[in-house]
């Protein structure tokens, strides 16, 4: 499977600037093997202009967004479904990232929801889950994960969806979040590996093909050591995407 970078740009850039990232990503990209998939998720005020650059340059460079709805069309003032989001050319949709379950109150039910929304445009959700510190220091770590994991895949219209072999994990401790404080590799590690073991159970046939990505603080100084790690299989990067050069650094060092 090829390495997935992602970048999360969170609440960050007008769409000007934006552009100006994605069209040095998109130079840099030129350079770049083409086994390291490179995907962005800027804002939704930010995906038509960047899509339609993206598609000018004729770049490989994929464009995702941060959310969707749970629900598909209807009365739900201020929503985005990601039928709507299919229809710009978003062929991702980060769903359940830990500042939507701490801040807007997410719950796994929602998430499985939103989950669903994206199987049904055709769009891959990447799915996050992750430890609070206290979970951490009190041990809980692994079986949040389960909890995290069995929500989504015990869920029957996910486990038997047509497009469930698509679906990609991200485990993002959250204490690791835009603190600069990343896990160490082998806690991350332990972590992933223990993720495909769950998987395994729901997912017999494919579950050594799932991606599972790698989130929290991640750079260019610490991305290849997290990537020489067998059960990471790319990153979820937030602060340094913001940055044309870090971000293409952390796509470099995913090299085979
Ligand atoms: P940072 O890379 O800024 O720690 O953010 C990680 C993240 O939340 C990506 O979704």
């Amino acid at each position: 499977m090829n390495f997935l970078i992602v970048g999360n740009w969170k609440m960050n850039t007008i769409p000007s600037e934006g552009l100006r990232i994605v069209d040095k990503i998109c130079l840099h990209m030129k350079s770049l093997d083409i086994s390291v998939d490179i995907l962005i998720c800027p804002p939704f005020t930010h995906l038509v202009v960047c899509s339609e650059l993206i598609r000018h340059l004729k770049s490989p460079l994929r464009i995702g967004a941060q959310n969707c709805s749970s629900e598909s069309y209807g009365a739900f003032t201020g929503e985005i479904s990601a039928q709507m989001l299919r229809d710009l050319d978003v062929e991702y949709i980060i769903i359940g990232h830990s500042e939507r379950r701490t801040i807007f109150n997410e719950t796994n039910d929602t998430i499985v929801k939103k989950c669903i929304q994206a199987l049904d445009a055709g769009i891959i959700p990447i799915v996050c889950i992750g430890e609070s510190l206290q979970q951490r220091d009190e041990g809980q770590t692994l079986a949040i994960i389960k909890s995290q994991i069995h929500a989504i895949c015990s869920n029957e219209i996910i486990v038997h969806h047509e497009f469930a072999h698509a679906i990609i994990f991200a485990y993002e401790p959250i204490w690791a979040i835009g603190t600069g404080i990343a896990a160490k590799p082998e806690q991350a590690e332990e972590v992933h590996i223990y993720i495909r073991t769950l998987l395994q159970e729901y997912f017999p046939e494919f579950y050594l093909t799932i991606p599972i990505l790698y989130g929290g603080s991640v750079n260019e100084a610490n991305a290849k050591e997290f990537f020489s790690k067998k059960d990471i299989n790319g990153a979820l990067v937030g602060g340094a995407s913001l940055k044309a050069e870090s971000f293409i650094e952390i796509a470099k060092a995913a090299y085979r």
